[in-house]
């Protein structure tokens, strides 16, 4: 069996939606089943099920060159970012939150409910299909506490500079948070060479799972100077300690988790990232910006409103177009049996490693079909 042919939905659809949610592989659908086989044998596996949440741990910390004590395991990417600004102390000078305005909502909002605690929130616009890094230079200062940003932008696929704005950032003594939902499993990433301090993503795009689970690193020169008042027994240096009278957390990243860990999503997760390593990061960038040029290509012959950026060292595995009736494509589209979807006013494709050729030539087509709503 192809790699491709282990995701069915491509027998009946073309999937271009990864920006959204990964396609769902026989690999994953066994994974689950795996899951309720385990709790019907065995009753009540703990100890299999935390050994599957180290397995998740040392997975997500191969995927981006950190070690394993550097990983908390949440959630959600919202989770892992609200446990890290419960850590955060806005009482001194350094209260400012630089966002860039590429970021996906939660994270602005999560930073705006820090304002109840001294945070100052300070928002770097974007300038068209960017957000230009001296526009980081005018907002990062001596009392920015942290910078957060997102790898590629869920709206448009703009790709940050990150490592000028890590560098900015570092420079003035601030943090630097990276969010890298929209890149893990497209690209290499690693944690050491981009020099961040914290990375967030989940499972559910391109690591080919499903919601309910994701990830957070922390430098772990960081660890023992940051304490979350968000924890539970799970963020305990012993877990089974059951001791309801004192807190004392976990020397490693799991001071940034909480309780029961979400322990189908991590068989899903681990059948996902074992699915994508038998390529490995290189190669699936290689594919897909192999993908991603046909796309643009495509849609530049026919002169339609490509807002992502030409430049493909400059946006990621999400190619944006514009159209003055974006719901009614996404529909039509649909009914063409070509998955897409929108935000903004914008169509957004994003391939991965199991498109094709193929399924670019019936995207073009069905976009010329449909061209009334493009230009
Ligand atoms: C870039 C980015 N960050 C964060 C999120 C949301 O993360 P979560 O729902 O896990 O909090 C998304 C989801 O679409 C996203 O695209």
């Amino acid at each position: 069996m192809s790699l491709r042919e282990r995701f069915p939905i491509f027998a009946k659809k073309v999937y271009l939606n990864s920006c959204s949610q990964g396609a769902l592989s026989i690999d994953v659908q066994l994974a689950y089943a795996r899951y309720l086989a385990d709790w019907e044998e065995q009753g009540s596996p703990w100890e299999l099920w935390v050994e599957q949440l180290e397995a998740t741990r040392q997975a997500f910390s191969a995927l981006i060159n950190a070690e394993a004590d550097e990983i908390a395991v949440t959630a959600s990417v919202s989770a892992g970012i609200n446990t890290l600004a419960s850590a955060l102390d806005f009482s001194g000078p350094r209260k400012k939150i630089v966002v860039s305005d590429f970021e996906f909502p939660t994270v602005g909002q999560i930073w705006h409910a820090q304002e109840q605690r001294g945070a100052q929130i300070v928002h770097v616009p974007a300038a068209g299909n960017s957000v230009p890094v001296e526009y980081f230079a005018d907002a990062i200062d001596e009392n920015t506490q942290l910078v957060a940003i997102t790898h590629v932008c869920y709206r448009n696929g703009a790709l940050l500079d990150v490592p000028a704005i890590v560098e900015l950032a570092h420079k003035k003594g601030a943090l630097v948070l990276l969010d890298g939902y929209q890149t893990l499993g497209t690209m290499p990433i690693d944690v050491k060479q981009l020099k961040v301090d914290f990375l967030v993503g989940g499972v559910l795009k391109y690591l080919l799972a499903s919601s309910g689970l994701a990830y957070l690193y922390v430098r772990k020169e960081l660890l023992s100077q940051l304490h979350p008042t968000n924890g539970g027994w799970f963020s305990q240096a012993n877990i089974f300690a059951m001791d309801n009278n004192a807190h004392t957390p976990s020397a490693t990243a799991r001071r940034f988790e909480a309780g029961s860990p979400p322990v189908p999503n991590i068989y899903a997760a681990l059948a996902g990232i074992k699915l994508l390593q038998t390529l490995g990061a290189e190669q699936i960038q290689t594919e897909v910006r192999q993908l991603t040029s046909a796309i643009k290509a495509g849609v530049m012959r026919r002169g339609f409103n490509l807002v992502s950026p030409v430049d493909p060292n400059k946006h990621g595995a999400l190619i944006t177009i514009r159209s003055h009736k974006v719901d009614l494509l996404v529909k039509w589209m649909a009914d063409d049996g070509i998955i897409v979807s929108s935000r903004d006013g914008n169509l957004r494709i994003s391939p991965h490693f199991y498109n094709n050729q193929a399924d670019i030539d019936r995207l073009i087509d069905s976009l010329t079909k449909h061209k009334a709503l493009l230009v």
